[in-house]
């Protein structure tokens, strides 16, 4: 399932621009959880293309790591590294199998645990995070709202649609979304509640776990108006989550 992006390649190129990855909502809610990051060292999990790794460091991170489990995602990562250094350096690893990288003030993965194939593979994954964390440090993510209901809007203008959504998935049920972008593509991910996040970042260590809904920057309003993004702010696919080491 998580090589799946080794086939998915460069039509990932224009998805920042899809309006629920834009930095009117994601990028916006996720840096609100995250704080400054302003001379912090950052491992950035799940990096992708660097999309997010080269903006942590464009904020001011001393040291910026991506890691991926994609070798086409680190191959093109690394050419935008070559073409645009900024001083990033760039790993392909499934988090769950992580070599010692060393410790970081923070560590972030926009859209990692919920391609956990079992709560199995996502406690190794929360145990290799923690152990790359410094004492003291925080896990910021982004991830999958288990809590997103079949009931409510699914619509297309945010630039996502979750397909056939269940009523009431199960454990570890596997889901897809379809992203439209210019080359559309479909990416699949399993379904965890989050009783089962909260058992695998505790268990590895972590405590005080706050989840954040998305919100939407006064640019997005002023850009689409209110009104555009309410069907989505009822029912987001994706909410952040902070966990404190
Ligand atoms: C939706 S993309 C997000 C990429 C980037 N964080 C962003 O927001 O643009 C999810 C990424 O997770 C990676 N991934 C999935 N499972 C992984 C794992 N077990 N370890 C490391 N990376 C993984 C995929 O290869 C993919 O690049």
């Amino acid at each position: 399932m998580s090589a799946q992006y080794d086939e998915i390649g460069e039509k990932v190129a224009d998805w920042d621009v899809l309006p629920v990855r834009s930095e009117y909502i994601e990028g916006h809610s996720f840096f609100k959880a995250l704080g400054s990051v302003a001379e912090r060292t950052v491992l950035d999990l799940a990096c992708g293309d660097g999309l997010y790794t080269r903006q942590l460091k464009a904020r001011g991170a001393r040291r910026a790591v991506g890691v991926d489990i994609s070798e086409e995602m680190i191959r093109v990562a690394r050419r935008q590294e070559a073409q645009h250094p900024v001083g990033i350096e760039y790993h392909v690893s499934d988090v769950a199998d992580l070599a010692p990288l060393g410790t970081f003030d923070v560590v972030t993965a926009i859209y990692l645990l919920h391609y956990a194939h079992s709560p199995e593979h996502m406690l190794r994954m929360c145990r290799n995070i923690h152990a790359h964390l410094k004492p003291g440090g925080s896990f910021v993510t982004y991830s999958f709202n288990p809590e997103f209901s079949a009931k409510g809007p699914n619509s297309t203008r945010y630039g996502i649609t979750m397909l056939d959504f269940p009523g009431s998935p199960r454990e570890g049920q596997m889901l897809s979304a379809e992203l439209h972008t210019k080359t559309p593509f479909t990416i699949h991910f399993s379904y965890w509640s989050r009783a089962t996040y909260e058992q695998a970042l505790r268990d590895a260590g972590f405590h005080t776990l706050t989840w954040m809904r998305p919100e939407c920057s006064p640019e997005g309003i002023a850009r689409y108006g209110r009104e555009f993004w309410q069907d989505y702010l009822d029912n987001p696919h994706a909410v952040a989550l902070r966990c404190e080491r």
